[in-house]
This record gives structure tokens, C-alpha cells and sequence, in this order.
């Protein structure tokens, strides 16, 4: 079997210490989102779209810091191992970014790579949130009540977005045959229009 480091590990007797190790879950995946979204911005096209994770990385950066004043509030550091679930779905998402698509069809690649990363977080906050009431940390369950609401309409947005314009357009857009045929067609048009203009003006 092939042998790996164990990500430096927790000791996980009480509720509270897997309370405190799902936050510093929750904080390492939203500074990896914090970096992987400045990409997704860039490779998306449409305008609505760059705006949407824009917005959103705006908002995941203080969804981090309240994270670490949260752990901060219970004597801990926001420092933990890497949210490996995290790494695994941004890393889709940034496989999407380098395919050879249609703009339109990997604007929709990308809201399906997005929601499935506001999906994670929610589980994760979740659990967060309910450990926070049953540990009577009513501070705590306040706080990430509020991020948990911040990613339920961070993703109802992108599904109307889809909805609307760009899984539509992605529907429309040409297979990469005909995308080829169309090319084809126009340079037999110019160059027949160029021979043309030649023949006029001899
Ligand atoms: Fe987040």
C-alpha cells in the first residue's frame, strides 16, 4: 500500500474538539476558494457570470474572517490541515477552465464546478451550526447561520443564471463539426468574393 504524510492530526475526544476541527475545515476551504475564484473570473465570458464570483469572493472573504474570529473567540488558531474534500472540487473546477470549449459551454461548466463547492460548504456549516446549539455556543451558531444563508443564495443565484441565460446559450452553441463547416464555408465565400472583386476591377 503506498504510504503518505498524515496531515498533522487532532485529537478528537469531544464534540467540541470536532466542532473546532470542522471550523478549521470550513476556514482552510474558504482560503482555498479565495484563491481559486480570481480564476474562475477570468476564464468565465459572460459578464453576469464574472460578476456573480466576484461578488462572491468578496463575500468568501469574510466568511473567512469570521471563521477566524470565531476559533479565535474559543483560544484557538485558524490553522488546521488542508480541507482535502475542498481541494478535490476546486480542482474540477479548474480541470473546466483548461478544457477546449465553447465559451458558452464552459460558462455553464463553471456554475456546475461553483455550485458543487457552495453544496460542500454547506454540508460542512451545517454540521458546524448544529454542533454550535448543542454545545450552546449561541454566538457561533449565529455566525455561521448567516454564512450558511450567504452560500444558499450565492447558489440559488448561479441556478438562475443558468437557468436563464447561459445554459441556454450553451445549448445553442455550435458542435465543434459544424463550428469547423461554417469556418469552411466562409473562406469558400471570400475567397470566391475576392476572385470576384479581381475579375472587376482586372
Ligand atoms: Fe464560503
Amino acid at each position: 500500500m503506498e504510504s503518505r504524510a498524515i496531515p498533522s492530526l487532532m485529537e478528537l475526544d469531544t464534540l467540541r474538539d470536532l466542532y473546532l476541527h470542522e471550523l478549521k475545515d470550513l476556514y482552510s476551504a474558504e482560503k482555498q476558494i479565495i484563491k481559486a475564484l480570481p480564476k474562475m473570473v477570468k476564464a468565465a465570458s459572460n459578464r453576469q457570470l464574472k460578476s456573480a464570483f466576484n461578488q462572491h469572493l468578496e463575500q468568501t472573504k469574510r466568511q473567512a474572517k469570521r471563521l477566524e474570529d470565531l476559533l479565535a473567540g474559543h483560544g484557538e488558531s485558524s490553522r488546521g490541515p488542508k480541507c482535502q474534500g475542498m481541494e478535490g472540487v476546486l480542482k474540477e473546477g479548474d480541470e473546466m477552465i483548461g478544457e477546449d470549449a465553447d465559451e458558452e459551454v464552459r460558462d455553464a461548466g463553471l456554475i456546475a464546478a461553483a455550485q458543487r463547492v457552495e453544496h460542500y460548504e454547506i454540508a460542512g456549516y451545517g454540521c458546524a451550526r448544529t454542533y454550535a446549539e448543542l454545545l450552546g455556543d449561541k454566538k457561533g451558531a449565529k455566525v455561521l447561520d448567516t454564512t450558511i444563508k450567504e452560500e444558499g443564495a450565492a447558489d440559488h443565484k448561479l441556478t438562475k443564471l443558468a437557468r436563464s441565460v447561459i445554459n441556454v446559450k450553451a445549448k445553442a452553441a455550435p458542435s465543434k463539426s459544424s463550428r469547423a463547416k461554417n469556418k469552411r464555408e466562409q473562406s469558400m465565400v471570400s475567397g470566391a468574393l475576392k476572385d470576384f472583386v479581381k475579375k472587376v476591377t482586372g
